[in-house]
């Protein structure tokens, strides 16, 4: 059998740079050991063939396969159709086809790749739009839309351009898989090569470098040599291959060589909302569940734009086919807010619209979240955006239906919380072999018919996430951005992340946060009385408490994406302006009646929300800090 031997080998890709080529003459690429018995919509089976040694070729699941139909319409020229093997029984096997399966027959022949669905990994990917088999789209995108041929396969990375590198070792030095053998220069960023992740080499890990070259290289070049303690040699280029639905620390951890770190430190979003009320930790998790129109796609936007992190992988699994283009062709135009300079140079996406294989959208997330590994791997800071995942649910199930597995809740597979628990658990610190410390965090979206928050992709994922943004529709329909609902919303990270909140902030920062909690509860416990009884049915004492909330919603929660300078509040404004909506909604008053409260508070929040307008240099940010302290203290009862 003509099959490739190993996983995570080093040929990057097989075919050639950005320009679409079928695979003609010869007319099968590996070994034809399998052929399709039956076809259902994307799904096929397939039964191994008899090899002249009187085997039959070994199915795999999760290996990536060939379909060669016979019977395509466009003569001479061999389409080559992937597909993935999902569920292996002796001598047949079923597989996912990532493309149409028109014209797919029985009897028609099937080859094995031998390698698992993987991805490249290598300079390059920085500034790719990929679907989610990692074929670029970008190009095609302007010209053809979304929509690729059938049986194209591109290369992830460019085979021709050059990078310089500068070895980080010398010849004889003692390496594992996973060390850095040195770097190139990737944009503003330094690029590790590394050993690749799955090489054990012998039972002790250790390789020894026998030949290591500096200077401007393409991915195909071989920069270095490696020799195991048995005497096995290996080249190594810019470029590796690994399986998209491995962890790809997962070799590494066993080795020891990576281990796993708790997330210590908030990820700063810079939106007030999440960063003080409902943090998500740096290399943790969050959802944000919402209806259809109520603000998702824009907030993951403004996260993705703000974040304090070195690298975004944006995952778009659109519920338009029209959201995925705005994506692809508003993201470019996008200026990153720290370092001047397009967003894309920090950023990879990924997209699927609804109207490709269901398979492929599937894939996508996987796709997304090795590359965010890889660049984890080198010690960055890597945030992945998926949105949404009720698509990859939806793909999993159409697929899961097709199988004919025995259904769960709504018809998802039995397997779904496991599923979406197995993605999240991706995320995460890690410290490598060399001591770098870098961080995946991962937040999607999910977007459940109707907006019910009880539907089963919804309730997996708030069974694994730490963070709960849950966007409401009332909210967005009364232009209460961020949209996401304060009174159901949560995140375990404001306890766990008190050390740093209380090193960092303030003192008391969970505590007060919590207070502030409370006050938004009663606030509401106070206006559902009213619009029982009107105004005149609560006391005084309960209106102060709804105007409180309120203004803690208006002022703090509320954030407008649309001014330069409300967009992104930094920290140690958050800290600042925390502090005087806390003494402001703490302290007691001295109200003659209701007018009098609903006048100090409307004119308070008129001058808290011209100060979120204020740049930190400009002469108003002075003079409204000033403006609000003295009407603040207008109204202060005196006892108190
Ligand atoms: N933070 C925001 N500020 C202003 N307008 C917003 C904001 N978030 C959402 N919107 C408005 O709501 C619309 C729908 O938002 P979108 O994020 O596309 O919803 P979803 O992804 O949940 O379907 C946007 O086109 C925009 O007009
Ligand atoms: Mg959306």
């Amino acid at each position: 059998m003509a099959r490739k031997a190993k996983t995570a080998s080093t040929t990057p890709g097989k075919k050639t740079v950005a320009k679409p080529k079928k695979a003609a003459a010869p007319m099968f690429e590996n070994a034809v050991t399998a052929r399709i018995v039956a076809v259902q919509d994307d799904i096929v089976t397939i039964e191994a063939l008899t090899g002249e040694d009187g085997k039959a070729a070994r199915l795999v699941k999760n290996e990536v396969i060939y379909i060669c139909p016979t019977r395509s319409a466009d003569a001479g020229v061999q389409e080559r159709l992937k597909a993935e093997i999902l569920r292996v029984r002796r001598r047949t096997a079923d597989a996912q086809v990532y493309e149409s399966t028109v014209g797919v027959g029985v009897g028609d022949p099937v080859e094995q790749s031998g390698e698992m669905l993987s991805v490249t990994l290598g300079p390059g990917l920085l500034g790719q739009v990929y679907d989610g088999l990692q074929n670029p789209l970008e190009k095609l995108a302007a010209s053809h839309g979304v929509f690729l041929p059938r049986g194209i396969e591109l290369d992830a990375l460019n085979r021709k351009r050059k990078w310089a590198f500068t070895p980080a070792v010398k010849t004889g030095a003692s390496v594992a898989a996973g060390d850095c053998l040195g770097t190139v220069q990737e944009g503003r960023f330094a690029h590790k090569i590394m050993v690749p992740f799955g090489w054990l080499g012998d039972q002790s890990g250790d390789w020894e470098v026998v030949w290591i070259q500096e200077g401007s290289f393409t991915i195909e070049d071989r920069v270095a040599r490696l020799r195991d303690r048995s005497g096995q040699e290996r080249s190594i280029g810019l470029a590796q291959r690994w399986p998209v639905r491995r962890a790809l620390d997962a070799e590494l951890m066993r080795g020891g060589r990576a281990e796993r770190l708790y997330p210590e430190e908030p990820l700063v979003t810079t939106i007030r909302l999440i960063d003080t009320f409902f943090p998500i930790a740096r290399g943790g998790t969050g959802c944000i569940p919402g209806p259809f129109g109520a603000g998702k796609t824009v907030l993951q936007g403004l996260i993705s734009r703000y974040s304090a992190v070195d690298i975004v992988i944006v995952v778009a699994c659109g519920e338009r086919a029209g959201e995925v283009v705005e994506t692809i062709t508003e993201f470019p135009n996008l200026v990153d807010p720290t370092s001047g300079g397009p967003l894309m140079d920090r950023t990879i996406i990924i997209c699927n619209t609804s109207s490709m294989p269901v398979a492929a959208r599937e894939a996508s997330i996987y796709t997304g979240i090795t590359l965010g590994e890889y660049y984890r791997q080198m010690g960055y800071d890597v945030l992945l955006i998926a949105d949404s995942t009720s698509r990859w649910a939806q793909a999993m199930r159409e697929t899961s239906g097709r199988l004919e597995e025995i259904p769960g809740e709504e018809a998802f597979p039995a397997y779904l919380d496991s599923a979406v628990k197995g993605i999240y658990e991706r995320a995460g610190v890690i410290r490598t072999s060399d001591k770098s410390v870098g961080s995946l965090t991962m937040i999607g979206t999910v977007s459940p018919a109707g907006g019910n928050f009880e539907e089963p992709v919804t309730q997996s994922t708030l069974a694994t996430v730490k963070t709960f943004l849950g966007l409401s529709a009332e909210r967005a329909y009364k232009r209460f951005y961020p949209s996401v609902d304060p009174l159901i919303s949560w995140s375990r990270y404001l306890d766990q992340l008190q050390g740093w909140y209380e090193s960092n902030m303030e003192a008391d920062w969970t505590a007060r946060v919590q207070d502030m909690q409370a006050l938004l509860q009663a606030g509401e416990g106070v206006l559902q009385m009213m619009q029982v009884t009107g105004e005149e049915g609560v006391t005084l004492e309960d209106f102060v408490t709804y105007q409180k909330a309120l203004f803690l919603d208006m002022v703090y929660l509320q954030q407008d994406a649309f001014d330069a300078v409300d967009v992104s509040a930094p920290l140690d404004r958050q800290r600042l302006t925390f502090g005087k909506v806390h003494r402001i909604v703490t302290q007691d008053y001295d109200f003659a009646d209701k007018d009098e409260v609903r006048d100090h508070f409307t004119r308070l929040t008129g001058l808290f929300k011209n100060f979120n307008y204020a740049a930190p240099d400009s002469p108003d940010y002075v003079s409204l800090l000033k403006q609000i302290d003295d009407l603040a203290a207008a109204k202060r009862a005196i006892a108190a």
